[in-house]
């Protein structure tokens, strides 16, 4: 796999990644399963968040702790698609503010157009997330993470449930200081666009619009 890209191989993680890409999943069940998917996912992005000590007291004494500071996590969606992400991803970091960058594709010039773009305050002492299930052709990534950038988070880091090479390749060019996490990288775009085999369109199979 290409540096700076982690697949997460968990076996949770791709049991659920295979019912979830199964033609004959339901809405419901498909909802469900994104959700905890993204909960999992969370899991392993966030490994080397910062911890800083707290002291407390346990029923039988004193300690010291650690805590990460969830307020300082910005999980930042890639509008549509990446909505279906975000309860999952709440449900371990409940504190973490929330970003969303709305992007559509010029159909003359094919270039990534913004119409939403709303970040946290202070995103200078923010670690973000960036999360889209699909990493396809990476432009709506790359255009996200051009204008995320302009806000200068600590850190950045991408997430999507299934990659592909193309995808990959266009999102390690352009921001190769972003590590990436996926559960799968499957084998290429067919001629619509959609990642092969994949799992179809994420936005319309999360919110029931196909
Ligand atoms: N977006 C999707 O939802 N699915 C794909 O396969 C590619 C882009």
């Amino acid at each position: 796999m290409a540096a700076g890209v982690e697949v997460i191989g968990h076996p949770l993680v791709q049991h659920k990644l295979t019912l979830l890409r199964r033609k004959t999943t339901s809405t419901v069940d498909f909802r469900r399963l994104l959700g905890e998917l993204s909960a999992l996912m969370a899991y392993e992005v966030t490994r080397d968040l910062p911890l800083h000590e707290v002291a407390i007291e346990t029923p039988v004494g004193p300690m010291t702790g650690h805590l990460i500071d969830g307020k300082k996590v910005v999980f930042v969606a890639i509008l549509r698609a990446g909505i279906g992400i975000l309860d999952g991803m709440l449900s371990v970091v409940p504190g973490a503010r929330v970003g969303h960058v709305g992007l559509y594709r010029d159909a003359q010039t094919l270039r990534a157009v913004e119409y939403y773009f709303r970040m946290p305050r202070d995103m200078a002492s923010r670690d973000a997330i960036v999360v889209d299930p699909m990493l396809a052709t990476g432009n709506s990534a790359v255009a996200a993470l051009d204008r995320l950038k302009e806000t200068r988070p600590r850190s950045i880091r991408y997430v999507c449930l299934v990659g592909c090479p193309e995808g990959v390749a266009n999102l390690r060019k352009h921001h190769p200081d972003v590590p990436v996490f996926a559960a799968a990288i499957d084998s290429g775009l067919n001629d619509h666009g959609y990642i092969v085999p994949g799992l179809g369109d994420a936005g319309d199979r999360y919110f029931g619009t196909k």
